[in-house]
Parts: structure tokens; C-alpha cells; sequence
């Protein structure tokens, strides 16, 4: 609901827009002079203010000058009986939104009203713009061939739309932005941007007042009120990255927020309430941090009310050759190279390598392949990455494991990949084959 403050000395006036505008749906409160105005202002906090121009005490103009220092003011409309040009001019270049006579009509007023307070959202986005904190739309390409992530992806479609927090965990690299970013981009408010804050790279002091915002004189360097990217996210989404690094006291806060949507800027008074739709993410084990007391478990409930935990890539080798051809046909085209697949061998090596780095590692290593390629197939030489070393290292002393694994993908070879007849030569049956093809990521490329 919209809140509007009616500032004029006539009671009539006062009793009569507080009724009308109440029927139009706005939350109205009124102070018949400047002293009780700039009071109920510090203790709440107001769309739009209304304004009356000529007023004993404290004038409308003067009023307007004192409410307009602090940059998170509310939007000013003036009303007045005795419009001049002069008066007009006066308050427009004061910083009012808007002037209007009396007697007004009410539909004017209100129109004048919603489009003051959508202003007013704005100019909170324009200075988040300059912080560069919004997030900019990706082109989304959400690579999923394994079960585990096409799991992933169905749930992602079903709880998109709703408001539920979501709790993305996965080692490094594994696509917790890229999954946030998916979940807001099929959200309702995907009309607004996503607004995102990385828990780890700001100081314990600055956080807060990056979170929540702070009064002007909160602190030494406080020159001015700053707003809190919880408001600018005010009916949009708001993505917390790497949580795990919140300070105790402010997760204590976050509860708060996230069960209310209710919040204090630093060194001020007045209750501040948005509509906020939390993703949380981080790479780090919250259990065990929990055990550790460096993270409150009632934070970690309500925050976990949809859990999405990726698999790390190791465990779900069916996409890396999708990835590694994504990524292919992505950083050729970048580098305008003409490259159009990758030698099995490179796959093959793709598909041992262990990836502590995941999708972001296998990335850096297709990017690096591409430039140094001379070739239309990128080639194991091409690959700049311990696999190869590794590899020639384990090559001298294979594990049984890997024994069984390359002789099980030799005999496929040697039969087209047929499994029955494979299974014949191996001495195994069907479902044994089977299981061992699953347990190895050996996929249907692979086989022939
Ligand atoms: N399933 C996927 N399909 C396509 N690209 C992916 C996929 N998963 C990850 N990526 C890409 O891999 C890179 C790393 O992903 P992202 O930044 O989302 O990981 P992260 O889990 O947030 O990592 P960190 O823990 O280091 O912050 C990005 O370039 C992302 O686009
Ligand atoms: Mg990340």
C-alpha cells in the first residue's frame, strides 16, 4: 500500500483528503504543520508526501527544503490554494514532483500519486544502477544432459514462478549463479531486475549497511541516508551469494527479514517492510558450519524451504561432452575460429579428468584448446590442463578400476558397441555390464 503524508494547516483539508484518498486505496496520514510533519517523517517511512504551500511556522517551500535533504525522502506533490507561477516554479526547481491547485479533483490526484511513487522506486534503481549491483540479463544456456541436472531443471520449472526461497549449494564452478539467474528468469518478477550481494567481499560493517541501508550520521563516513539493496529489490529478487560468509549477527537479522520482510537501516529508528524473493547460494558445507556455531541452524531452515544441490561435474560425466561442445561452438565463434568437434581422445580425457574446478574449469580449458588449435578438431595437444599430465602419470601404474574401465570400453569398440555381445566377450552378464557402463559414465558416444 502506498503511503501518503498530508501536510496542511486546514483541517477540513486534511480530513477530507484523508478520507477520499483512503477510498482510492492509499494508507494516509496527515499533520496540520511542519514541526509534526518532519516528526511523523523520522519515525515512518512515507511514499509520498503532499504538500500544502503557504502554512504558519514552518513554510511549504522551507519544509520541503528540510525533507529533501535526506536523499531516501519521499516524493513531494504540492497543493496549494493560492498557485502562483512563482510558487510553482519554486517548488518544481526544489525538487516537488508535481503541482497541483486546489480544489483538486480526486482521480487527477491519485493518478498524480501512483505515477509519484513508481518515480520514486526508479530513482532508488537509478542509484543502484551506478553501484552496478543490478545484475544484467544473461543469454540463458543451461546445458542439462545428465539425469541429475534434468532433475534439477524440472524443479527449477515448477518453483520459478512461485515466491518460496531457494537454497542453491554446489562445489565451486558448478553453476549456482548460472541456476539463480535461471530461476529468476522464469519467475513473475523477472519484470525486474535481479539484484545480487556477494556475502564474502564486503567487510563485516559494510554489509549491513549494503543489506539494509543507513541513516545518514549512522557512522563517521554516513554523509547521507543510503538505501539498503533489500528495498531496491522490493518486489523483485534478490540472490545472496556465498551466504556462508554472513557475520552471526546480521544472519540474526536476515531471519528476521526473511520471516517479516521487516528491517532497520543502520542508525535508524523506523521499520521498513518490502516484498523480497531470497536466493541464497554457497559452496560451503552449512551443516558443518552449523555444528561449528559459525551459522544460526534457524537461518539454515528458512532458507532451505527449496533445496538445489548440484552435483559436482565428476559426478555427472554424461555432460561433459554436451559442455565441451557448448563451450566449443561458443569460444569459436568468439575467436572466429573454424573448429567444429573435438578428437574422441580429448573427450576421453575430458571424461577421466576429475574437475575440482567443474563447469567453470572445463570452460577455461575448452577456451584455452580453442585459441591454441590449429586444427578444425581440437586435439589432446590443444589441452593445456593436468588431465594430460595426470593421465601419463596414472598411465604408468593404472588403478584396477581403470583397468576394467578401459577394457570394457576396448571390447565395446571392438563390437560396435553392442552391450550383449560385449557382455559375451567380458564374461559378465547384461545387467553387470550395465551397471559397470553407469558406474564408469561410459555414455553411448563412448561406446563405439
Ligand atoms: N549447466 C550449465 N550449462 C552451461 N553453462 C554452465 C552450466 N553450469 C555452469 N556453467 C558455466 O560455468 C561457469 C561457472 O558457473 P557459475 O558461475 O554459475 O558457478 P558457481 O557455482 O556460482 O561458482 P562459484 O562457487 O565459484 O561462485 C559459468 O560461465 C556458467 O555459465
Ligand atoms: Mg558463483
Amino acid at each position: 500500500m502506498i503511503k501518503v503524508l498530508v501536510v496542511d494547516d486546514e483541517e477540513p483539508i486534511r480530513r477530507l483528503l484523508k478520507k477520499e484518498l483512503a477510498r482510492k486505496g492509499f494508507d494516509v496520514e496527515a499533520a496540520p504543520d511542519g514541526k509534526s510533519a518532519l516528526n511523523l517523517q523520522k519515525e515512518n517511512s512515507y511514499d509520498v508526501i503532499l504538500l500544502d504551500i503557504v502554512m504558519p511556522g514552518i513554510d511549504g517551500i522551507s519544509l520541503m527544503k528540510k525533507i529533501k535533504a535526506d536523499p531516501a525522502s519521499p516524493v513531494i506533490i504540492v497543493l496549494t490554494g493560492r498557485a502562483t507561477i512563482e510558487t510553482a516554479v519554486v517548488a518544481m526547481k526544489n525538487g516537488a514532483f508535481d503541482y497541483l491547485t486546489k480544489p483538486y479533483k480526486l482521480d487527477e490526484l491519485a493518478i498524480i500519486i501512483n505515477r509519484a511513487y513508481e518515480y520514486g522506486k526508479i530513482s532508488i534503481k537509478s542509484q543502484l544502477l551506478q553501484q552496478e549491483l543490478v545484475r544484467k540479463e544473461l543469454p540463458l544456456e543451461f546445458i542439462c544432459k545428465s539425469r541429475q541436472l534434468q532433475d534439477i531443471f524440472t524443479l527449477i520449472e515448477k518453483i520459478a514462478p512461485t515466491d518460496s526461497p531457494v537454497f542453491i549449494q554446489g562445489e565451486s564452478g558448478t553453476g549456482k549463479e548460472l541456476i539463480a539467474n535461471t530461476i529468476w528468469h522464469y519467475s513473475k518478477r523477472s519484470t525486474l531486475p535481479l539484484i545480487a550481494l556477494n556475502c564474502a567481499t564486503l567487510s563485516e560493517n559494510l554489509i549491513e549497511s549494503e543489506m539494509f541501508g543507513h541513516e545518514k550520521g549512522a557512522f563517521t563516513s554516513a554523509y547521507q541516508t543510503k538505501h539498503g539493496i533489500v528495498e531496491v529489490a522490493d518486489k523483485g529478487t534478490l540472490f545472496l551469494d556465498e551466504i556462508s560468509e554472513l557475520p552471526l549477527g546480521l544472519q540474526a537479522k536476515l531471519l528476521r527479514f526473511l520471516d517479516s520482510g521487516e528491517f532497520r537501516r543502520v542508525g535508524g529508528n523506523k521499520i521498513l517492510k518490502v516484498d523480497v524473493r531470497m536466493i541464497a547460494a554457497t559452496n560451503r558445507d552449512l551443516k558443518d558450519l552449523i555444528k561449528g556455531g559459525k551459522f544460526r541452524e534457524d537461518l539454515y531452515y528458512r532458507l532451505n524451504v527449496i533445496n538445489i544441490t548440484i552435483p559436482p561435474l565428476r559426478e555427472r560425466k554424461e555432460d561433459i561432452a554436451v559442455l565441451s561442445r557448448h563451450f566449443l561452438k561458443k569460444y569459436s565463434q568468439k575467436l572466429s575460429k573454424p573448429i567444429t568437434d573435438l578428437n574422441p581422445e580429448v573427450l576421453e580425457l575430458l571424461n577421466e579428468y576429475q574437475w575440482p574446478g567443474n563447469v567453470r574449469e572445463l570452460e577455461n580449458v575448452i577456451e584455452r584448446a580453442v585459441i591454441l588449435c590449429d586444427s578444425e578438431k581440437i586435439g589432446t595437444e590443444d589441452l593445456s590442463i593436468p588431465v594430460v599430465f595426470s593421465l601419463k602419470e596414472k598411465s604408468l601404474h593404472p588403478s584396477l578400476e581403470e583397468m576394467e574401465k578401459n577394457y570394457i570400453l576396448r571390447v565395446l569398440r571392438e563390437n560396435n558397441g553392442n552391450q550383449s555381445k560385449a557382455s559375451q566377450v567380458l564374461g559378465i552378464d547384461r545387467k553387470t555390464l550395465y551397471l559397470k557402463l553407469k558406474k564408469y559414465g561410459i555414455d553411448e558416444s563412448a561406446r563405439r
